[in-house]
Formats: C-alpha cells, sequence, structure tokens
C-alpha cells in the first residue's frame, strides 16, 4: 500500500484550539498532542512509510509565552524518555534537526544519545524539527556549502546534500492537522512536488486510521512531476497543421 509515499511530512496543528474548546489552557493540547506524536510514529511504521519528519517547534514558536515554550520542551524530553526504548526496537533511527542550542543540556544529552545509538539503523528515519525553519535551513546549507567550497557554483544536489538530514530526501505528502492551509516555514525546498493534505481534524484528535485513510486517498492521486500522465493522448497528427495556420495569422 501507498508504495510511492515513502517520506511523509506533518504540521501537527491544532492543540491550542483543541484545549480552548474544551476551556482547558492551551498547554493541554499539546499534552493530549504528544501521545499522538507515538501513535502516528508508529502508524507510519505499520504503513511501510520509510520517513517521518515532523514539525514540533517552528523558529517563529519562541514568539509564545514563555510557560507554552517551557511546556514543548518538557514534553520532547518525556518523549525521549519515554519513546527512546520502543524506537530502538523498532530500529528506528531518529534525528533531530533545527536550531537545539537553546534546548535545556539534560534533553540535548538525550537526543545525541538517540541520535547516536539509531544512526545506522534500517527503519523508520524519524526526524522531529524542533526551533526549526525552511529559510533557516536553505540559509544554513548554502553557507556550509560555501565555507566547505569557497568560489564554487552550488548546485541542486550541493544544496540538498548540505541540508540537516539530507537522507529522507523529498517529501511525497505534506500533511497538515487543525484545519489551516498553508505550509508555515516547513521543509519549503523538500516539499516542491510533494502532495498536500489538509485535514480539519486536530492534532490531538488525529488518529492512526485517519492517517492511513489519507495514504490511501493520497496514493490514488496521480503525480506527474512536471510531466504528462501515460494515458495522455501527446500524438495529435494535426498539431504541425495548426501551428502552420496559426503562424500564417501572425
Ligand atoms: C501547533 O498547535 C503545534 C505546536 C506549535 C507544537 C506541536 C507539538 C506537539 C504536537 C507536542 C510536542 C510533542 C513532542 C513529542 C515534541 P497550535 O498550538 O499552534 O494550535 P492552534 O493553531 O490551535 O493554536
Amino acid at each position: 500500500m501507498s508504495s510511492d509515499i515513502k517520506h511523509v511530512a506533518i504540521i501537527m496543528d491544532g492543540n491550542g484550539r483543541w484545549a480552548n474548546q474544551r476551556l482547558h489552557p492551551r498547554v493541554w493540547g499539546h499534552v493530549r498532542g504528544s501521545g499522538v506524536v507515538s501513535d502516528i510514529v508508529q502508524a507510519a511504521d505499520d504503513n511501510g512509510i520509510k520517513a517521518l519528519t515532523l514539525y514540533a517547534f517552528s523558529t517563529e514558536n519562541w514568539a509564545r509565552p514563555q510557560d507554552e515554550v517551557g511546556v514543548l520542551f518538557k514534553l520532547l524530553h518525556k518523549f525521549l524518555l519515554k519513546e527512546s526504548k520502543r524506537l530502538i526496537a523498532n530500529k528506528v533511527s531518529f534525528k533531530v534537526i533545527g536550531d537545539v542550542t537553546r534546548l535545556p543540556q539534560a534533553t540535548k544529552n538525550l537526543i545525541n544519545d538517540l541520535e547516536n545509538e539509531t544512526k545506522s539503523f534500517p527503519g523508520l528515519k524519524l526526524t522531529f524539527c524542533f526551533s526549526y525553519g525552511a529559510r533557516m535551513e536553505m540559509v544554513s546549507a548554502i553557507n556550509k556549502f560555501i565555507s566547505e567550497n569557497p568560489g564554487k557554483t552550488i548546485t541542486e544536489d550541493d544544496l540538498q546534500s548540505c541540508f540537516m538530514r539530507p537522507e529522507t530526501g523529498d517529501v511525497d505528502l505534506l500533511i497538515r492537522t487543525g484545519g489551516e492551509q498553508r505550509v508555515s516555514n516547513f521543509l519549503l525546498w523538500q516539499i516542491a512536488y510533494a502532495e498536500l493534505y489538509f485535514t480539519p481534524t486536530k492534532w490531538p484528535d488525529f488518529t492512526p486510521s485517519e492517517f492511513k485513510r489519507i495514504l490511501e486517498s493520497v496514493s490514488k492521486r496521480e503525480r506527474r512531476f512536471g510531466g504528462l500522465s501515460a494515458s495522455s493522448n501527446v500524438n495529435h497528427p494535426s498539431i504541425d497543421r495548426q501551428l502552420e495556420v496559426q503562424s500564417s495569422h501572425v
């Protein structure tokens, strides 16, 4: 199933509204949402997805109240404590991309340990984007290239290879929960030919079965990557005649 969908990226949106609708503080939504993360990681693995990239905290999210930012830090820490064993058992290769310098040292240690232990694992490539922004990733990739190759012209492949997790490659499917229809500075280069799917379901209500339905639905779409479908009739014998007629009118 969904054999051509190998890399799924998700903008996990709607936590705050989910909580507010229940008259809870916004952070409740993040707490519930972090539980959903484990379910969807498992579902991705179960459905044969090779890479799953999750937007957990954007460069713009630093503008949120400090207590909300603190809760997101704690949830990342708790996730690592709780899920590391399962990720290792499932041979998941884990990485955090983004600017993690402002995370607490204890969390950075957990990340480093898990990244090191799982880096050569053959299973699902799970990436958390934390303090991440696509423009920042592109600028730092270009700067990395310039400093390693002074005076050289950069190619698309060079740029791709300087990204924070180049081996995950292009995104095949970008899902955004929570009803908004925008890409919010997420993997802008990698989603160039991604299929987009926007669901009104808020992240804390997102389930493995909805995830599976989305994969099934999107795998029926025809992806043409700017070309034509196999069934397109490109053989129009009269086209030369039409072009002749048109140019005689110019
Ligand atoms: C967007 O919802 C969500 C985030 C900014 C954070 C996403 C984080 C999680 C799902 C939990 C973190 C878990 C781990 C394991 C790192 P929003 O707050 O913008 O929702 P709103 O649009 O309803 O306000």
